[in-house]
């Protein structure tokens, strides 16, 4: 294996080489990320590096333990990924995840084959040894397994620690090395005592401590922030979501009046919003907002369009120039505060950094990410302190610094607003029809208490179909609104939300009796997949 490949990530653990930390070796599993997070529940520091890192850079790291993830090869693949098998010498304990486990199998001389039967989904365990890492997992628990190639026979010194009906070699060790494999996936939520078995690892064999904590997040962040920015400024571009409204709280807290933060209203967001925004932040948060009015200009921007990617391109392009625009009357600024955090760190893996300093540079503003490259010439230096976390980590910084629940439980709001919430040509009226409606959704989603239990409720305007009704003794002829409701973890999957009818009809009577203009209201029952949550 070559020693001149980077870590696909590089890890920003380098910084603070006290904090203990167990790094992720990514073989490509859907499922690595997860592990991480797992990990971090523990309170101890995890991040998810390349599989091509080598023995001599993870000594660099420091890390207490290392973790082989699944991945969709087979062991046996011409070209399977392989670790650097000095990683096995290194004295750290180590444990193999699924194609992990094989992983380790084969590079120490045991033997993995195609299993007789591939073996996906619910599996109960049998245990052979409950001492260290099964310690605490009961006998007969349910662990999930995706696999089709299968331990066979163990390399010298390792046991067997646990066996399903269909997989001999379910979980194995080497005590004296501290070298693990588990076939199965202790990260995923149906693996019922996975936790038990992670906690475990990172415990009594890893032997970390829980230090990675929000209050300890928060403080070491803020002295970074202060040692990087000096007495310089730094802009941060807000948007009232959940990142970018924790990002001005940690950054506010750090520089004070250092930090401008600056709202663009598109013009695009639900009734009320805006002014709230503006308010709260100036008066209440003392943290001052510069907003900047700009609606006539996003309408503008996109009169006459309809096709859902132009609608976006055209609002992403003008964006950027309200944005250098109104940045070049505030400024100069040195530092772009970006709400960057750990999963598009992953997706982004070197691709934002600057080839010739190794800086990572502002080509993206997350808080649009439908938004394009900003200018050359508008290239800030990137403060970026959310970039290890994951999101729910981010609602727990916010809660540490007080931000207000309304914004940490914020439901998922996309950047180009209710321009992509209307079917059809975007116009002022248009614009105030669908926030009438979505104000009686908002407003009935709290009242029944469906505002957590949901991922997102919203309406959507088809602006260019027409139904007949009846209002009265009068024909009606106008606008459908569609209400679309979804359970989600992550938006990446959505099943549309079973609400109670009652609700529905609540919501249902209000919007045509009082939006004017709407004559029809429509559930819409489709899972992303197939349909995506968003209807443009
Ligand atoms: P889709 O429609 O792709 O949406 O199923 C998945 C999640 O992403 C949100 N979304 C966006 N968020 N800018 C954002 O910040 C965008 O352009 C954007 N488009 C979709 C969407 O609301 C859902 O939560």
């Amino acid at each position: 294996m070559s020693t001149q490949t980077p870590a696909l990530v590089e890890p920003t653990a380098k910084d603070q080489l006290q904090q203990q930390i167990i790094l992720i070796l990514d073989f490509g599993s859907q499922y690595s990320e997860l592990i991480a997070r797992r990990i971090r529940e523990t309170q101890v520091y995890s991040e998810v590096i390349s599989y091509r890192t080598t023995a001599e850079q993870l000594r660099l790291l420091n890390p207490q333990g290392i973790i082989l993830s699944g991945g969709p090869s087979s062991v046996y693949d011409l070209g399977a990924p392989q670790c650097d098998p000095a990683i096995w010498e290194m004295g750290i304990p180590v444990l193999g995840v699924c194609y992990g486990m094989q992983l380790m199998v084969q590079q120490l001389g045991g033997l993995v084959e195609k299993a007789d039967r591939a073996e996906y989904g619910k599996a109960a365990i049998h245990i052979d040894d409950p001492t260290d890492l099964l310690t605490n997992v009961n006998e007969g628990s349910t662990m999930w397994m995706s696999h089709g190639d299968s331990c066979h026979q163990l390399p010298a010194g390792f046991e067997l620690l646990a066996h399903t009906d269909n997989t001999p070699c379910a979980a194995i060790a080497h005590h004296e090395r501290r070298l693990y494999g588990v076939q199965f996936h202790p990260e995923v939520v149906h693996s019922i005592d996975g936790a038990a078995m992670i906690r475990n690892f990172v415990y009594h064999i890893c032997r970390c401590q829980p230090t990675w904590t929000t209050e300890a997040f928060v403080e070491q962040s803020i002295r970074e922030i202060r040692a990087k920015v000096g007495d310089k400024r730094v802009l941060l571009a807000l948007s009232g979501g959940v990142d970018s409204s924790t990002l001005a709280f940690l950054m506010h807290q750090a520089i004070g009046d250092q930090l401008t933060c600056m709202f663009i209203d598109q013009g695009f967001m639900r009734k009320l919003e805006p002014e709230r925004l503006v308010t709260l932040f100036n008066e209440q948060f003392h943290i001052n907002v510069e907003y900047v009015q700009a609606r006539s200009r996003f309408i503008d921007a996109i009169k006459g369009m309809v096709d859902p990617e132009e609608k976006r391109k055209r609002i992403g392009r003008e964006f950027i120039r309200v944005f250098e625009e109104e940045s070049k009357k505030l400024g100069p600024f040195d530092y772009l505060a970006q709400g960057t955090l750990y999963p598009d760190v992953i997706e982004s893996a070197d691709t934002n950094v600057d080839p010739q300093t190794g800086e990572r540079v502002a080509v993206k503003i997350k808080s649009h990410h439908n938004v394009g490259g900003l200018p050359k010439d508008l290239q800030f230096k990137l403060i970026e302190p959310l970039r290890k976390l994951f999101k729910d980590e981010v609602r727990k910084v916010g809660k540490v610094l007080n931000v207000p629940d309304e914004i940490i439980q914020r439901q998922p709001f996309p950047g180009p607003g209710l321009a992509i919430r209307i079917m059809g040509e975007v116009t002022a009226a248009r614009l105030n029809t669908l926030r009438d409606a979505d104000l009686i959704v908002r407003q009935e989603v709290n009242r029944h208490g469906l505002y957590n239990s949901v991922w997102q409720a919203f309406a959507v305007l088809l602006a260019d179909v027409k139904s007949v009704g009846v209002m009265g003794d009068q024909r009606t002829y106008a606008n459908p609104i569609v209400l679309r409701f979804v359970s989600s973890e992550d938006g990446m999957t959505a099943d549309w939300a079973k609400v109670p009818y009652d609700v529905l009809e609540i919501i249902s009577n209000r919007i045509v009796n009082e939006v004017e203009g709407i004559n029809r209201v429509v559930y819409d029952i489709t899972s992303k997949p197939p349909g995506t949550i968003e209807w443009e």
